[in-house]
């Protein structure tokens, strides 16, 4: 007991001392771990921050071993894919964890959106970490849509053709978009080659930077938690928050849990289903990019669905493509349009609760339409969805206003 105190009452010195003398690493990982206080009731929903995390270090490090033996050129790349899957050691592997991580993010990142919808953390104070999180969302996007082009399959090529091609359908100066797109009159070497600069640097360089600020910018205004209460509203003699928890060591090791539990289904996925039927790794992709030969149903992977079938519920293209659009930015504005006086779906009012549930079944819905044909009974399908879709955004800010709410209280409910 002796020691124990002489080690806490000694002096820092040694390593330690030298380097925070020249660098806050002592006071960083107090402000950002041991002494950041987050609530004590964070339930399931709370683990997809640290698994979007887990797959982006997957992705990065994956995707650095498969750019040393895959060619960026459109003769080579198809055979190079190939070359990684049968000759190049564990090269199946690599493979198989970076492209099932592609679909792991999208999952964990849609449930974590899905986190911030039911208990209201896009409301003030916390919409600058909502934008941050729908840019990020956005380079995703532009991340995924550029790594699938890479491997130059047939779904690569026309999966392309069809979301570039959009661009053209721009009044004036669509077609001289896509020519810059493409850097060429054609999708082309000279397009698979700017992809994968973007997919290798640029991109993962803008998401790294945008997770940084949104870390630094829900540090500075603490975590939201399932009942929407502001725990620095209730500080203790100590200014340290009454509801609140540590970050390290409790919700780390409550993580850590987490962690493990996904890597378990991502290596079952991994080892034991990795093309998930044709939704992971289209079929039509295993075999090489033919120009003269389109595939019979072109289809994104399923991440892209849900607004590829709004995309194709509009007749006219343009309209179509500003209404994908529309449907990708929309979220953007959430904190906006959302007027409810109270944060949480626990303390919200039936409609909020009946809207968002029809919202999560559109996106479903429209997710598994856009994998089928675009004809008859699908389309009709895809425009119902569509508008139940919007309709949750556009009419927000009349259902929220007079939606009636509970009473929040004053401290988190906490049920140990
Ligand atoms: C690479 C992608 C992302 C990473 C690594 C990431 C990481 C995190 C982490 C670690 C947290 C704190 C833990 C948690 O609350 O779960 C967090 C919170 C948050 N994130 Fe993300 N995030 C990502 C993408 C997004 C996206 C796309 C959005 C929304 C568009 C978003 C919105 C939020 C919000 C609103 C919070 C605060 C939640 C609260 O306090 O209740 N994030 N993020």
């Amino acid at each position: 007991m002796a020691r124990i105190e002489a080690e806490v009452g000694k002096p820092k010195g040694g390593l330690m001392k030298w380097i925070d003398d020249r660098f806050p690493f002592t006071e960083t990982l107090k402000y950002h771990a041991t002494e950041y206080y987050a609530s004590k009731n964070f339930n399931f929903w709370y683990v997809f921050g640290v698994l979007a995390f887990v797959v982006l270090a997957i992705q990065i490090v994956t995707g650095l071993f498969l750019t040393m033996n895959y060619k960026p050129s459109a003769a080579e790349a198809f055979a190079s894919v190939e070359y990684i899957m049968r000759d190049v050691e564990w090269g199946w592997l690599i493979r198989y964890l970076h492209s099932t991580g592609a679909s792991f993010f999208f999952i964990v990142v849609y449930l974590h959106m899905f986190r911030a919808m039911l208990y209201g953390s896009y409301k003030k104070p916390r919409e600058l970490i909502w934008i941050i999180g729908m840019l990020i969302f956005f380079v995703l996007m532009a991340e995924a849509f550029a790594g699938y082009l890479l491997p130059w399959g047939q779904m690569s090529y026309w999966g392309a053709q069809v979301i570039i091609s959009l661009f053209g359908a721009v009044p004036v100066v669509g077609e001289a978009i896509v020519e810059l797109i493409r850097g060429d009159y054609s999708i082309s070497d000279i397009t698979l080659n700017r992809f994968f600069a973007l997919h290798v640097i640029a991109l993962p360089l803008a998401l790294i930077g945008l997770v940084f600020v949104h870390i630094v910018a829900l540090h500075e205004v603490g975590s939201n938690n399932p009942d929407g209460v502001e725990i620095k509203e209730h500080k203790g003699a100590d200014g340290i928050p009454l509801d609140g928890i540590a970050f390290h060591p409790y919700h780390t090791s409550k993580d850590l849990v987490a962690i493990i539990i996904f890597l378990m289904i991502f290596s079952a996925v991994v080892f034991f289903a990795p093309d998930m039927g044709g939704y992971f790794l289209e079929h039509a992709n295993f075999e090489p990019a033919n120009l003269r030969a389109t595939p019979e149903h072109i289809a994104p992977v399923w991440y892209f669905t849900p607004f590829y079938a709004i995309l194709r519920a509009v007749p006219d293209k343009l309209w179509g493509a500003i209404l994908m659009a529309g449907a990708v930015l929309l979220p953007v504005f959430l904190p906006w349009l959302d007027r409810s006086r109270v944060k949480s779906i626990r303390y919200r009012g039936w409609i909020y609760k009946l809207s968002l549930t029809t919202f999560a079944i559109s996106f479903l819905i429209l997710g598994w339409l856009g994998t089928q044909p675009a004809d008859g009974v699908y389309v009709l399908a895809a425009r119902i969805f569509s508008i139940l879709y919007f309709a949750f955004f556009l009419l927000m800010p009349y259902y929220t206003a007079i939606d009636k709410t509970k009473p929040v209280p004053e401290r988190v409910v906490y049920h140990g």
